[in-house]
């Protein structure tokens, strides 16, 4: 296991004047919710999440020597094009990440991003954007330090892509993803996320994750208040506890593939963490009426035809759909004809668990 200090670089041996990378990097759904977070970015407790295939974020990163006069240096396309809204939050990112990363000062990058989802679609892309850009700084570094290791590259990958948001470094690898220090998981660690390192029963293999939008406007609360407002809140001990025993109950779930006890952990949580939104002070739902329509439209038809169909939330309103492959048929059918009339104009995304972070 690394340590923060492992992620001080010392003297390179290598320099580099101007060249680019290219990488890309997908969302992940949470089964074990991260919400709450100590000082830089520690979880308050442990999550475990789904690496996607589909929704992703490409990012591409040019960069030329220049004087290390004391600032960043940097210009932010989005699309192409300039996007000026977004340069408070890469130029706060720079400046956390500056001493893991001591040349950033010395060279002027452009970098360039888009999404394969859509604009503005609620979907957030912190996590798949953030994982993206970590991959192109440590192409970066690898280039000054050709000796790093594959293993360390990745770890620190997620280790920065957590400190430019915290479910970012769950994105860097696949398909099952652990961030935060649990026992009962071997090498699991609070700075980095680490690949799921036990068995996984196969019918995990290609698990869907099928996206109802049902709002795709501005959240009213971010997650990163969100986040704040569980400090003194009045059931966070019990909550963190709570994530732990969800987790090591997950264990034995992912080995023999029992989708009854997934079922109920993994709705749990979702409930839960909306349950944390409700009872903070101040208090906020970010679920919309058509977020309820969708759950209980999906217990009906669960109960109906005993297809192993469950839903999780992430900090908005719109309705992840996980269910196995092999009902991909039924599933989707069943979402045009009875949950697509909820969706913000019809929209849904389908995706898949995937692998991780891919060099274009
Ligand atoms: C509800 O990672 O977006 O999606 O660390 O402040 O950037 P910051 O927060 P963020 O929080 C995500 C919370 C969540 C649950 C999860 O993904 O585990």
């Amino acid at each position: 296991m690394l340590e923060i200090a492992d992620f001080i670089p010392s003297k390179y041996n290598n320099t580099i004047d101007r060249g680019s990378f290219s990488w890309s990097a997908p969302s992940n759904i949470a089964l074990v919710k991260y919400w709450g977070k100590k000082d830089k970015q520690i979880p308050a407790n442990p999550s475990v999440s789904f690496t996607l295939n589909n929704c992703k974020t490409i990012t591409s990163l040019a960069f030329a020597k220049k004087q290390n006069d004391g600032n960043f240096s940097f210009d932010l396309l989005f699309e192409g094009k300039p996007k000026e809204d977004f340069k408070p939050k890469i130029q706060k990112f720079l400046e956390r990440v500056e001493v893991y990363l001591p040349f950033l000062k010395d060279y002027h990058f452009t970098i360039d991003t888009q999404n394969t989802f859509p604009h503005s679609s609620g979907i957030a892309s912190s996590a798949s954007g953030m994982a993206a850009l970590a991959m192109n700084f440590m192409s970066l570094e690898k280039a000054l330090n050709p000796a790093m290791t594959e293993e360390y590259f990745l770890s620190k990958a997620s280790f920065l892509a957590r400190l430019g948001s915290g479910s970012a470094c769950r994105s860097v690898k696949g398909q099952v993803v652990v961030w935060g220090n649990q026992s009962n998981i071997k090498r699991s660690t609070d700075l980095y996320g680490v690949e799921y390192p036990y068995e996984i029963h196969p019918v995990f293999n290609n698990f869907q994750d099928t996206i109802l939008l049902v709002d795709k406007g501005e959240k009213q609360v971010s997650s990163t208040v969100g986040h704040d407002l569980m400090h003194n809140h009045p059931f966070a001990e019990r909550r963190f506890a709570q994530a732990h025993e969800n987790l090591d109950k997950l264990i034995p779930v992912f080995k023999n593939g029992d989708l009854e006890e997934f079922i109920k952990i993994v709705e749990s949580e979702a409930l839960t963490l909306h349950a944390m939104m409700m009872t903070s002070l101040p208090y906020f739902i970010l679920m919309k009426p058509n977020t309820l329509q969708i759950i209980n439209a999906i217990w009906k038809f669960r109960n109906e035809t005993k297809i192993p169909v469950c839903f999780t939330l992430d900090a908005g309103a719109n309705v992840h759909v996980l269910y196995p492959n092999e009902f991909k048929e039924n599933v989707l059918q069943f979402i045009k004809a009875e949950l697509v009339g909820y969706c913000q104009n019809g929209q849904y995304l389908c995706d898949e668990i995937g692998n991780g972070a891919l060099s274009n």
